[in-house]
């Protein structure tokens, strides 16, 4: 499809398809596409599921850059969620076991298409693995910016990556200013939580749509950390609605640490979002601010979901329910699903209602 760059606050267009930001204020751009002139294939709804089956839905040429993800299985559940029809969408099948990859295969096909040959992002861990491995498959150097706290291993899987890596003493919303400013100096290509990565989630959405036969759940549990992900779900889901494959949204569920739930408080409260300082065992949702904050607000009220708050001890229960039944997630891609049985009377179900829930990584 024919698309454009814009700013998503003050409206300003850009056709240096390198920006990171609104070259006039600074705020997050938003990809617009010419839905109007635009026709997917005939036979559309029976290709199989595949990165490039979605390339009408991305800003990319071709997908150069793809490695196998996607495609991830949703799993019936009935033995755990009793009174929900339940699935679990397995992100954890990706090449580095999160649904990262989905949007770094589109980074990196447009850091190829601009010729970059260096990347970087800011990460919590699992964006920057997955960053350094599709660059590192593709010959591109990476630098990421992580928290000096962040989690050993996955700092580990990142410098086996061959990824330089940068520990920011700070949380994530320091190692992003910092990023951004690396970039800006080296003329890098900025990888993370910006408009490309939001593109290529949206593969997510759309293969949920696909696997329940074009009839979407009536809920969708998913983590919430830099909001990007509930913001690629959202766009996702409109644009199949606009194209006429569904024919209405699922309430978007947003679930957060209680020790990081900066979007939860604001959705509780009626207020904008404020900046806390993250103190969870989930660290890979440990996000002060999160960049798409304000897409998030708009997913949850349109759709009439829900932001929920769990503890560190629903998600410790969470994860080792999940490992009882064969399913295997860090504390972050259990968040998900501490979420569903803290909202559905506690664990007993949502009165046969159907719900997805992502276990999004386990790293
Ligand atoms: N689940 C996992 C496993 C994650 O790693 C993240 C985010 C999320 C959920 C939340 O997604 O940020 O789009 O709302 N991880 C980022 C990172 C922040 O750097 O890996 P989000």
């Amino acid at each position: 499809m024919r698309y454009g760059l814009r700013c998503t606050r003050c409206g300003a267009a850009t056709r240096d398809y390198s920006s990171f930001r609104c070259h006039v204020c600074h705020s997050i751009l938003e990809i617009e596409y010419s839905y109007a002139s635009a026709k997917l294939p005939k036979n559309f709804r029976k290709q199989k599921i595949s990165t490039s089956k979605y390339l009408p839905f991305f800003p990319v040429a071709s997908i150069a850059a793809s490695l196998g993800e996607g495609g991830t299985p949703l799993v019936r559940k009935s033995k755990i969620g009793a009174g929900s029809d339940l699935y679990l969408k397995m992100e954890t099948e990706n090449p580095t076991n999160t649904f990262k990859d989905r949007g770094s295969v589109i980074e990196i096909t447009k850091a190829l298409e601009l010729n970059f040959s260096h990347v970087c992002c800011a990460s919590t861990g699992n964006m920057g693995l997955s960053v350094a491995y599709y660059a590192k498959r593709h010959g591109i150097g990476a630098t990421i910016f992580i928290s000096s706290d962040a989690d050993r291993i996955k700092i580990k899987k990142i410098e086996a990556q061959g990824a330089r890596t940068v520990m920011v003493k700070g949380d994530f919303n320091k190692a992003l200013k910092e990023a951004e400013s690396f970039a800006t100096r080296n003329k890098a290509f900025v990888c993370g939580d910006y408009h490309y990565r939001k593109e290529g989630q949206k593969s997510i959405g759309f293969e949920i749509a696909e696997q329940l036969g074009y009839e979407v759940p009536d809920y969708i549990f998913m983590p919430v950390g830099n909001a990007t992900l509930i913001s690629s779900i959202y766009k996702s889901l409109r644009e199949f609605r606009r194209f006429g494959l569904i024919s209405r949204m699922p309430k978007l569920m947003g679930v957060q640490s209680k020790g990081c739930d900066p979007v939860v408080r604001a959705f509780e409260e009626g207020t904008d979002i404020a900046y806390m300082v993250p103190r969870t065992i989930a660290d890979a949702i440990a996000v002060g601010y999160p960049t798409f904050g304000f897409e998030c607000m708009r997913a949850l009220k349109e759709t009439r979901g829900v932001a929920i708050a769990v503890s560190d001890d629903e998600i410790k229960d969470a994860r080792k329910e999940l490992a009882r039944n064969g399913v295997k997630a860090e504390a972050g891609g259990a968040t998900a699903y501490a979420g569903f049985k803290a909202f559905s009377r506690n664990g007993r179900g949502l009165d046969g209602k159907r719900a997805v829930v992502i276990v999004s990584g386990n790293n």
